[in-house]
């Protein structure tokens, strides 16, 4: 073989196969980031109220005139770094939601958000928030709803962002309220696509939202559930969710990575999971290590599973590209298993085939354009 075939040969073999960067480790990692952040990606589990960062917090504070317990923004950090289990994390989340008032708080708490995340190569976000946790404090829905509406106006125009919501009932609170809930929020079912559970799995749970999610399937709503980690009896309340409440996705289920015939059946009902490497306190040893582990078992086992923020505010944690970075960064995840869960969070996404393909389209040109090799 002559020189010159040779050359283009490996040429095209280093095309195919990435381009390794040059320069020091510090320039690769920023290119590596570049990359990452610049893939066309979802935020499937984001919650409204978890976007509250604690400037955030008092900024609303003070402009609704109310007085804060807390003295500046380090106290409130300092609250929630003992947030530590789901329990006390949602203690301090109804806490601290309590500072949006107005339907412009709902809206700029929203817009928020979406201006974070808009440089991190987030093209659609699906949002969660909880109605029951407002209408109990005296907010109406209406209130709520005209903030969120202007948001997702919004969102697209100013950010290139789309933004639609998911409603969350409390699986702490009864079967009763999620279904005068549902109800209530069907006139403005051209921006909540889905319903969801969350709060602490309480006794009950799932079996006691099987009506109340049958009835919002005949409505039209799409539908997943909290499946929160390592919680009591979590493998029995997998197995009952994906019996009777007909989901389409899992939020968290990180523990069907323990359990093969678990993994099996998610992965032949086409059950996407929305995981979170640091959902609460990701600095408790081994953590976050133990929680990228089971991400990378299933998606080696082939489920349609990616990445995503939980409560970023709150949690003082990182937002969804940040993320993809730290998969990269701190479990070594390789250019191949970064490119598999962002194209899943295309995948998992409730929305129209040709819009899939749109993003697809897209996601394939960077990846062309990017043959970097990590
Ligand atoms: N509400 C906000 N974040 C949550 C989580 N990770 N689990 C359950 N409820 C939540
Ligand atoms: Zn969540």
């Amino acid at each position: 073989m002559g020189n010159g075939l040779r050359f283009v040969l490996l040429a095209l073999l280093l095309t195919l196969a990435g381009k390794p960067v040059q320069g020091s480790d510090a320039e690769r990692d920023e290119a590596i980031a570049a990359f990452i952040m610049g893939l066309p990606k979802t935020e499937l589990h984001i919650h409204l109220e978890g976007t509250l960062e604690a400037e955030d917090y008092l900024a609303l504070m003070a402009r609704n005139g109310r007085e804060s317990s807390y003295a500046d923004a380090a106290a409130v950090r300092d609250r929630l770094t003992y947030a530590r289990d789901l329990d006390t994390f949602i203690e301090v989340y109804e806490e601290l939601l309590g500072a949006m008032q107005t339907a412009y708080d709902f809206e700029q708490v929203a817009m928020t958000y979406i201006e974070r995340v808009a440089a991190q190569g987030v093209v659609y976000v699906e949002m969660f928030f909880d109605p029951q946790m407002h209408t109990y404090r005296g907010i109406p829905l209406e209130t709520v709803m005209e903030g969120l509406y202007r948001a997702h106006e919004r969102a697209p125009v100013e950010y290139g962002v789309e933004l639609w919501f998911i409603a969350c009932f409390n699986r702490d609170r009864s079967a009763a309220s999620a279904l005068m809930h549902l109800v209530a929020l069907a006139p403005y079912q051209d921006i909540i696509i889905g319903v969801g559970l969350d709060n602490p799995e309480e006794i009950g749970f799932p079996e006691k939202f099987a009506t109340v999610f049958a009835r919002a399937a005949a409505m039209g709503f799409r539908r997943t559930t909290h499946l929160d980690v390592d919680v009591p009896n979590t493998l029995e309340h997998h197995w009952s969710a994906l019996r009777l409440l007909d989901i389409e996705r899992i939020d968290h289920g990180l523990n069907v990575a323990d359990d093969p015939e678990l993994m099996t059946a998610v992965r032949e009902a086409g059950i996407a999971l929305t995981a979170c490497p640091t959902l609460l306190y990701r600095d408790i040893p081994g953590r976050l290590e133990g929680r990228l582990a089971r991400i990378r078992t299933l998606l080696e086992a082939g489920i349609e599973i990616s990445l995503h923020s939980d409560d970023p505010g709150l949690m003082r944690d990182l937002y969804v590209g940040d993320l993809y970075v730290l998969a990269q960064n701190e479990g070594g995840f390789t250019r191949e298993e970064i490119v598999a869960l962002a194209r899943n969070s295309l995948l998992s996404a409730w929305v129209e085939e040709a819009q899939r393909s749109v993003w697809l389209e897209a996601f394939d040109a960077w990846l062309a354009e990017h043959p970097i090799a990590f």
